[in-house]
């Protein structure tokens, strides 16, 4: 095969963090293949491809495309020379139809389609040609993030691009659609499009992938042939020691009832019950864990308990006290702590510091204060606490949150609720966007509190995540709990079947 693309000698260094960020990157990437990019959070990966897509310059080194040097001055320099990037945040208009969306900014001058009959008609060529159905009437804002991701590749190809970078596909899809998803993107290198692809999941890197790229603190480690390596290796390479899989869980040792939830109805924004009519226990020392594919109520389950979204029958009781009628503040004042499914947009404030956002929602706790006045040493102190035990790289406590990597923003809205000292803690995708090392940290933490009496919430579409780190096991189907699994009951297949049919069981 071909070389497509070549980096030669990439370097990038961001003064306001004083990270190089990549750092003499040098490897190249073959026409038609599936090219992925492993390395830990921070290690440089969104940079490098931010680079290749025009959106950032490099300090030095070059890019060459079909042995050709090229320079993008923007994204849409970009994609008009072929190159095509979904990021890891997406870039809808939620107000706009699929078929607007793809073909925004493009409508006229490139096709010039005559009327709207003739945009549906090439949206639905498009999607016949790549195999990636979609309606094209639909709005985008009400599509799941699923379909919004499929919207976003055919933007691109739309675009007529040959080579997209895919940063982070997977990390918003359930574990139902990645085996698809991966499919489509073979389908894709079948049509001639060479494909960057991110991801931290290793399993599905070595499935997709032709060639493997790991990145350490901006530098390039190796690059491996997929047949050639496992997660094993790439998991030391990427982390630098042992990653073991596993992690080691004795048996709960529940205590007192503290978070009681009885007849919790819940409805969405559109008045339809989302939750329907759950009741359950959670004791203090035990991790409940709740599984099913996303859209099954876990939102509506974990936006109520928090606060977030109005009850509309039903009980919630934190520590024996109806906590019902109370906002968002006073649940966390009695202890309520939340990390949430959507960390970027509702757990921090992009415009803050890193300590200003490691202490949103506490800036009125005694330690942080200095009568009237904030006491800036105790909260930095804080807040560079939860920079080292969360190992966030390339951060400080007066630097601006918003230039962590997509990895380390979750890493601090994870360490400022975990570290709030909670007694009902309520996670929801706990690892989503999180590398192998910090996923086997954030497990080992969740379970260290959980034996310190912390009671647990977890929300995962992760069932590996779910099996290693729940007590007990609830699958939330159409709103409702499928029964409930403890003990060795709590395996791939029980749940699954639950997931899927509900009621069936099997020891
Ligand atoms: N615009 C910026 N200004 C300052 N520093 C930045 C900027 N963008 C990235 N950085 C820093 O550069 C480093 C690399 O970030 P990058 O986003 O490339 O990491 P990544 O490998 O994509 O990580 P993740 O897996 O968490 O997405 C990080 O330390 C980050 O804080
Ligand atoms: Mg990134």
């Amino acid at each position: 095969m071909d070389t497509m693309v070549e980096f030669r000698g990439i370097n990038r260094y961001y003064p306001s963090t004083a990270v190089q960020a990549n750092d003499h990157v040098s490897f190249s990437v073959k026409a038609g293949e599936v090219h992925a990019i492993c390395g830990e959070n921070g290690a440089g990966k969104s940079t490098l491809m931010n680079i290749l897509f025009g959106l950032e310059k490099p300090d030095s080194g070059e890019i060459l495309i079909n042995d050709r040097p090229v320079a993008f001055k923007s994204p849409s320099d970009a994609i008009a020379n072929g190159i095509g990037m979904v990021h890891q945040h997406f870039k809808t208009v939620n107000s706009f139809t699929v078929t607007e969306n793809i073909l925004l900014g493009i409508e006229k001058n490139r096709y010039g389609f005559l009327n709207h009959k003739e945009e549906i008609a090439f949206v639905k060529e498009l999607q016949k040609k790549y195999g990636l159905p979609i309606n094209p009437s639909a709005v985008a804002g009400s599509l799941p993030v699923g379909l919004l991701q499929r919207l976003e590749i055919l933007k691109m190809l739309a675009r007529e691009i040959s080579i997209l970078i895919l940063d982070e596909p997977t990390a918003v899809l359930t574990p139902q659609e990645v085996k698809p998803f991966l499919e489509t993107l073979r389908q894709l290198t079948k049509r001639g499009v060479t494909i960057f692809f991110i991801s931290h999941k290793l399993q599905e890197v070595l499935e997709v992938a032709d060639r493997i790229t790991v990145m350490k603190k901006g530098k390039v480690v190796a690059t491996r042939n997929a047949e050639e390596t496992n997660a094993k290796d790439l998991a030391e390479m990427m982390v630098g020691r042992e990653i073991v899989f596993r992690i080691n869980k004795t048996a709960a040792r529940p205590g007192e009832p503290v978070l009681e939830v009885q007849g919790l109805t819940v409805k969405n924004r559109l008045g339809v019950k989302a939750l329907k009519d759950i009741s359950f226990t959670l004791r203090a020392g035990e991790i409940l864990g709740i599984a099913g594919v996303s859209g099954n109520g876990q939102d509506a389950l974990v936006s109520g308990i928090a606060g977030l979204m109005p009850v509309s029958e039903g009980k919630i009781r934190l520590k024996g006290e109806d906590i019902t009628g109370l906002d968002v503040r006073g649940r966390r004042l009695r202890g309520l702590a939340h990390v949430p499914e959507d960390r970027i947009h509702m757990g921090l404030n992009p415009a803050a510091t890193i300590a200003e956002n490691t202490m949103l929602g506490f800036q009125r706790k005694s330690e942080f204060r200095k009568g009237i006045m904030i006491n800036t040493s105790a909260c930095n102190a804080w807040a560079e606490k939860i920079i080292a035990d969360y190992s966030v790289y390339g951060a400080a406590a007066g630097g601006p949150v918003a230039k962590l990597s997509g990895g380390n923003m979750q890493k601090i809205v994870l360490g400022r609720e975990v570290s709030s000292n909670p007694v009902l803690l309520v996670v929801n995708q706990p690892t989503r966007g999180l590398d192998v090392g910090s996923i086997e940290f954030v497990h080992q933490m969740l379970l260290d509190h959980r034996d310190r009496g912390v009671a647990i919430l977890l929300v995962s579409v992760e069932l590996e995540e779910i099996i290693a780190l729940s007590d007990r096991v609830e699958v939330l189907l159409g709103g409702s709990f499928q029964g409930e699994l403890t003990g060795d009951e709590i395996n791939e297949k029980n749940i699954g079947l639950l997931m899927t049919r509900g009621q069936y069981r099997e020891p």
